[in-house]
């Protein structure tokens, strides 16, 4: 293939299908979503000249997992976003097959990308090579030949994803890999000069230490520190998409999951070691492979996938689109415990407000909306109860509370989407609950909580399925606030 011909074909589709993928009504309104074709993982999430830059794996050809570039997308305040030239296309020899997942680190007043360069012979053998990119603008970047050619001895080809880190003048990248005894595994390089990279070891996986058979491949590990606001003491995560878990229970009923551990990471062993369950971090239908990074406030924020791999039966494709990303959320710890927040900046797109407080026993329907935020209270519970999003003809989504078996329940399977299955959590008893929902035009993200746990899911309500209706089985004191979006 003529490389050329690379960024030609990209234009060519954009402006092939374009007005079509416009002209659907699932298109989001503050979710990161290609402009045609598929989008996947976020990449190379980073703060540089002072703008958020968000890379993430986009094929323009087709709604297919293939040809995958980095899109590129900047903002001031991770809501309103610019979309800039594709940084990354799979016009060099390493990444004929793809560009795929990565990370990016400013260093020295330039912004580095760390990525996996795809590569597939005739009989479809893989190659995978990790390389560097270099700007200093922020919009053209410099390829250097692969940092890394071959994967340590005992792996299969199957070595991707490297997020980056500095410590102390030091570079250190943590990858996905799998063994040769096919288990998913997180191996650790380092470099004193960002562009050598030398193999560590392997510090975490399946059949690694305490942890038994966890999946044949770890796809997008990240690594970082949180400082938990109780006590004080520094917690150190291991976060990582594992693939091949069964189903147990409410568990692990995506295809692939995601999740993180608390531990400690001991470079000098090297050892991630683990002290804590593999917690899935998302209780929705659609959130695999996310990111995070520590901005210049301080905050660790995390956007994922807003989808699943093989998972992705979703009606937008006849439009010649699929996938969108999450909204970005800040992560913390407290007494031992991970929360995931809204981000602060999520209060400036609030527009018109409605309100209601007192009593619900039945259904009450409280006002309209696509897309919007909306906080609801429900207090003196003793019953089921929840509310319906997006209701139309053939259309609503359920946020329930199952007061028998204490647990927060998610039901999208009426809409146009194929997937019928429920997602569940367990939350224990409860006096009240607080949900803070947010709702786009094909998703819906709800934290519980502040945060306790999140649920991230796209739907596919019908074009004028817009009202929004609160039930209670038993007389409920309900307290509702929900903002149009601007
Ligand atoms: C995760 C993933 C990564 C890979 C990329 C390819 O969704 O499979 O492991 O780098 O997507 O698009």
């Amino acid at each position: 293939m003529d490389f050329k011909q690379v960024k030609e074909n990209e234009e060519k589709a954009v402006l092939k299908n374009k007005n079509v993928v416009d002209s659907d009504f699932w298109r989001q309104k503050y979710h990161i979503q290609g402009i045609v074709g598929l989008i996947n993982d976020p990449n190379g999430f980073s703060q540089f000249n002072g703008e958020y830059h968000m890379f993430y794996q986009w094929n323009p050809l087709s709604t297919e997992h293939k040809n995958k570039t980095w899109a590129h997308s900047k903002s001031h305040d991770l809501l309103h976003w610019e979309r800039c030239e594709t940084a990354l296309r799979p016009d060099t020899w390493y990444s004929k097959n793809g560009v795929y997942s990565g990370s990016g680190i400013v260093i020295d007043g330039k912004l580095y990308l760390f990525y996996t360069g795809n590569v597939k012979d005739a009989e479809g053998n893989r190659e995978s090579y990790q390389c560097i990119a270099v700007s200093e603008d922020g919009e053209h970047f410099d390829r250097w030949e692969p940092s890394i050619v071959n994967q340590p001895d005992g792996y299969t080809r199957h070595i991707r994803d490297p997020k980056i880190w500095e410590k102390d003048g030091k570079y250190y990248a943590v990858l996905g890999i799998q063994s040769e005894k096919l288990e998913g595994k997180v191996v650790l390089y380092s470099s004193e000069n960002i562009k050598n990279w030398k193999f560590e070891g392997e510090i975490a996986g399946a059949n690694h230490g305490k942890l038994k058979d966890f999946g044949f491949m770890w796809e997008c590990p990240d690594y970082f520190q949180l400082k938990d606001e109780k006590t004080g003491k520094i917690i150190d995560l291991l976060v990582a998409s594992p693939q091949g878990l069964e189903p147990q229970g409410d568990l692990y009923n995506n295809k692939y999951q995601t999740g993180y551990f608390f531990g400690k990471l001991d470079y000098e062993k090297p050892e991630f070691e683990i002290r804590s369950e593999f917690v899935e971090i998302d209780r929705g239908h659609d959130f695999y492979a996310p990111q995070s990074m520590e901005d210049n406030k301080g905050r660790r924020i995390v956007v994922g996938w807003m989808g699943v791999p093989e998972d992705e039966d979703f009606p937008t494709v006849k439009n010649e689109w699929i996938h969108c990303l999450t909204l970005p959320r800040k992560l913390k710890v407290r007494d031992g415990k991970l929360y995931q927040e809204p981000i602060s900046e999520m209060v400036s797109i609030r527009g018109e407000k409605i309100e209601f407080e007192g009593f619900v026993k039945g259904e009450k329907e409280i006002g309209k909306g696509k897309t919007y935020e909306l906080i609801v209270k429900f207090s003196d519970i003793s019953s089921d109860f929840g509310l319906k999003l997006r209701v139309g003809k053939n259309s609503e989504t359920v946020v329930k509370f199952d007061f028998e078996d204490k647990k927060l329940v998610l039901d999208r399977s009426c809409g146009a989407q194929a997937d019928k299955s429920v997602r569940k959590v367990f939350l224990g008893d409860r006096k009240d609950l607080e949900l803070r929902i947010f709702v786009d035009n094909s998703s819906i993200e709800v934290f519980v909580n502040n945060g306790e746990e999140v649920f991230s899911s796209r739907i596919f309500p019908l074009e004028n399925a817009d009202k929004i209706i609160v039930f209670a089985e038993n007389e409920t004191k309900v307290k509702l606030e929900k903002w149009e979006w601007q």
